[in-house]
């Protein structure tokens, strides 16, 4: 089936990882792999390949995702390229990629040229219901961007938590200024046993928290809730950390690693990253954005920012 899936910034990923001024050329070590860490709908991915055939580069892609929708529909998308060897795929949440887990697949941490993170989820999953990450289909309680990779949907985690703690993960990953009453409904329907496992229900529910006013907003009264049940159901920061700190250990100097992040958060610890001085070697001064024009094309780019850096 066909990806409703755009990928942002193309272009200048492509330029930054493996056009002229990457290390590609450059460099005289043997580096032949190129890691995009969030396969999606396969654009970032199928960019790279089609850049590696029309400059001849000695390059291989590993393509991964956590989800494994993504992987089987690659199988399909990428079957040529699989076939010729130019593409490997790989599932596995990027946090838990290590050296062996690379060593399994064949390939050697020390080759990688680059790598590549396109933070949060596709347009393919949140359209998706059955997933139940957006609050304008309805769908159950469940938001695992991998239900093969992470045992715990949605309702089972609110059920487990105490308010104080759903509390946190508003405040903390969607500045919710109304997470203390938000929390409270949910535990109070859960012991009342009228809470039930969906997301309308879910919305409706955390949307009755809010003053009037704030019911009025541009954006929907549940946007910043359900992102910060998304972020926590699938340990977002938490996967981010460690791949941060796999790549600061493992890759080789010279390598060139891209992150797209959405996420206020997520962008403020890739930046922290990069700020270690004995590591890496930060591409630009300041992130790259989308323009005026990609925006009107692809609203989903508005947020996005894209840092860069090289391997110390
Ligand atoms: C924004 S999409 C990537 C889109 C892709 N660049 C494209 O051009 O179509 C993010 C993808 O990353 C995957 N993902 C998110 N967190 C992940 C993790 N911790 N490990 C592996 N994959 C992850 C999601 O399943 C999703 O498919």
């Amino acid at each position: 089936m066909a990806t409703k899936h755009v990928p942002i910034l193309t272009r200048e990923v492509i330029e930054l990882l493996l056009g002229e001024n990457s290390c590609i050329k450059a460099t005289r070590a043997p580096l032949k792999y190129v890691l995009d860490f969030t396969l999606g709908g396969g654009g970032h991915t199928r960019a790279m390949l089609d850049h590696i055939r029309l400059h001849d580069l000695p390059l291989v892609v590993v393509g991964n995702d956590q989800d494994l929708r993504v992987i089987d529909r690659a199988q399909e998308v990428f079957k040529p390229e699989i076939l010729k060897g130019s593409l490997i795929l790989s599932h596995q949440k990027f946090g838990q990629i290590s050296s062996a887990y690379l060593k399994s697949l064949g390939i050697d941490p020390a080759h990688i040229a680059a790598t590549f993170a396109d933070l949060g989820f596709s347009s393919d999953q949140i359209e998706d219901e059955t997933r139940g990450l957006s609050f304008m289909r309805d769908g159950p309680l469940d938001m695992r961007l991998s239900p093969e990779l992470s045992p715990v949907p949605l309702y089972d985690k609110l059920l487990a938590a105490s308010d104080h703690e759903l509390c946190e993960v508003f405040r903390a990953y969607g500045e919710e200024r109304f997470c203390v009453s938000m929390s409270r409904a949910i535990k109070q329907a859960q012991a009342r046993r009228t809470f039930e496992n969906s997301t309308k229900y879910l919305s409706d529910l955390l949307v009755a928290q809010l003053p009037s006013w704030a019911r009025r907003g541009k954006i929907h009264g549940a946007t910043r809730a359900f992102q910060s049940l998304r972020i926590w159901v699938n340990d977002e920061m938490g996967e981010l950390e460690r791949l941060l700190m796999f790549q600061g250990t493992e890759l080789v100097a010279g390598a060139r690693v891209g992150f797209l992040s959405f996420h206020e958060t997520e962008d403020r610890m890739v930046k922290t990253a990069f700020k270690d001085k004995n590591l890496w070697q930060k591409c630009g001064k300041k992130p790259w954005v989308p323009g005026r024009q990609e925006i009107t094309l692809n609203p989903r780019a508005r947020s996005a920012k894209l840092r860069v850096a090289t391997k110390l």
